[in-house]
């Protein structure tokens, strides 16, 4: 007799593991005094005292055994090597871009484009500016405006793509700001990629502009939450009808694709990466971390149609990246990226991705802790504001929940609030949105297991709120100051 075939609910990583890299345990007293010896700061920690890592998502994920072999494979010369056209092919294939520039990593993309597009007094708007895209935006004298949707900024509301922009409110930041004159533009026209000016630099009133539009998706700093294929369509119209370039930060573009596959209508049955293209052809270029959805350690590119600005481009990213055929990374990586893209659109993957995500989030949940939702891709992030009302937004209460899930079980996340945003470029502080932890989920790394222990260890940390304090910064750089920050327990 025929045996009934099993649809089981369980939804198992799809690879086996061949290769294992150890993790250390230590006990809370070590902890302690690891975390003290860091300035109470978790990126100051070494990695091998951290027993579950989940700072990053970023270059931190595992790689297949496809792509190994295509890095033993790979070519060195230093112009023109067929990894860089297996490179080019692959991300042309995916996002229909004429220009691919590799560079060393996804801000190194942010770099170049903007230190071509934006000037001082200039506006970006974006859904939400990553805090790379944010200081490069700032250091080029930029303004960056955040323009996400409200429902973005509640995080108990339920809404399927929380991570869109407000495209009423984009509308309103163009006409405003194209009819402003900002106090303090550069008068300079450019000759060259390299940024040579003609004439004399003068300060002078002049219009403001909206160099290019930003979409990140999915949304990392608003939770990792997506951005709807309607939504990237208005974006895109609006952008063309006001002749202003439209970019995607396409760093998670893979894991956007999936949402969309199913939660947004007329996707069902279509492949991710048909999503993936549909999605790039609205765009007219893009910046991308290959650290994330490139599933590979480093790397990165700029994308885009533009003739006239490729070239511009690509001389910049001489000076600072390297030859345009590497831009900063081995052949090898150049190489680990082309299948990577691939393996990152695989449907298997994809479905098993977002569903760990997933259930971490509904361990969490069930058990009471408040986190953003629905969960997001690439991680859960802990709404801190609402677990320790107790500590105001500058006593930093997602850094100490941050610190407490590294006493508690070694497992290192990453603040997103007020140590991260709240300082201004005018040198004031000022409480960031949301107070947020983030559990980021890196690439194929932990099992289901290490995911049942992280959610103990969340919990039995939030079952003694009561007992956590804030914090103080005692010293701190002026830009991205999270990384490097020096913080000490309020008493
Ligand atoms: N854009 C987004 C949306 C990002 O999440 C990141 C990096 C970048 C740009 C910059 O890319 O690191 O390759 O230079 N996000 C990492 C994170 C660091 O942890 O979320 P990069």
């Amino acid at each position: 007799m025929k045996l009934k075939s099993l649809e089981s609910r369980v939804i198992i990583e799809p690879f086996r593991i061949r290769s294992v890299e150890p993790i250390r345990f230590t006990t809370m007293d070590e902890r302690e005094k690891l975390l003290r010896d860091a300035s109470w700061n978790p990126f100051l920690l070494k990695a091998t005292d951290v027993l579950i890592d989940l700072l990053t998502d970023s270059g931190t994920g595992a790689m297949s055994s496809r792509q190994w072999a295509a890095m033993i494979e790979s070519d060195e010369s230093y112009a023109g090597s067929s990894s860089f056209y297996r490179f080019e092919t692959a991300v042309r294939d995916i996002t229909g871009f004429k220009h691919v520039i590799p560079t060393h990593q996804g801000r190194a993309a942010e770099n170049v484009l903007f230190s071509l597009l934006v000037q001082n007094g200039d506006v970006i708007p974006n859904n939400t500016h990553f805090d790379t895209t944010r200081a490069h935006v700032e250091h080029k004298g930029g303004e960056a405006r955040d323009l996400l949707i409200p429902e973005g900024l509640e995080p108990l509301t339920i809404h399927p793509f929380k991570g869109n922009m407000d495209t009423a409110r984009l509308e309103q930041t163009i006409r405003e700001t194209l009819g402003e004159t900002s106090g303090e533009t550069r008068n300079e026209s450019r000759d060259n990629a390299s940024g040579e000016t003609r004439g004399k630099s003068q300060v002078e009133k002049a219009r403001k502009k909206i160099p290019v539009i930003m979409l990140t998706v999915t949304n990392n700093s608003g939770g990792g939450q997506p951005v709807s294929m309607a939504n990237v369509r208005e974006v895109s119209r609006i952008a063309r009808k006001h002749g202003i370039p439209f970019f995607i930060d396409a760093c998670r573009f893979a894991e956007n694709s999936w949402f969309v596959k199913i939660r947004e209508e007329g996707y069902q049955d279509k492949t991710p990466i048909e999503i993936a293209r549909e999605l790039f052809s609205y765009a007219d270029g893009c910046t991308m971390s290959a650290k994330k959805d490139g599933m590979s350690n480093i790397g990165g590119y700029l994308a885009l149609n533009d003739d006239d600005l490729a070239r511009e481009c690509r001389s910049l990213s001489i000076l600072t990246e390297g030859f345009p055929t590497y831009g900063g990374m081995a052949g090898y990586d150049m190489e680990a990226v082309a299948a990577g893209l691939y393996e990152a659109l695989d449907e298997g993957y994809l479905r098993y991705r977002i569903r760990s995500t997933e259930y971490l989030g509904e361990k969490l949940v069930d058990a009471g802790v408040s986190i953003i939702q629905p969960t997001g891709g690439h991680a859960v992030y802990i709404d801190a504001k609402k677990m320790l009302p107790h500590i105001p937004p500058l006593q930093y209460p997602a850094w100490s929940l941050t610190n407490a899930l590294y006493l508690t079980g070694g497992v290192r996340a990453v603040e997103i609030g007020s140590v991260m945003f709240g300082l201004q470029p005018d040198g004031t502080e000022k409480p960031a949105p949301m107070e947020l932890v983030r559990l980021a989920i890196p690439r194929r790394v932990y099992t289901q297991s290490h995911i049942d222990y992280l959610a103990d260890v969340v919990i039995h940390t939030y079952e003694q709120r009561e007992k956590l304090g804030g914090y103080r910064i005692a010293s701190a750089p002026k830009v991205l100051r999270h990384f490097s920050a020096r913080l000490a327990p309020l008493e």
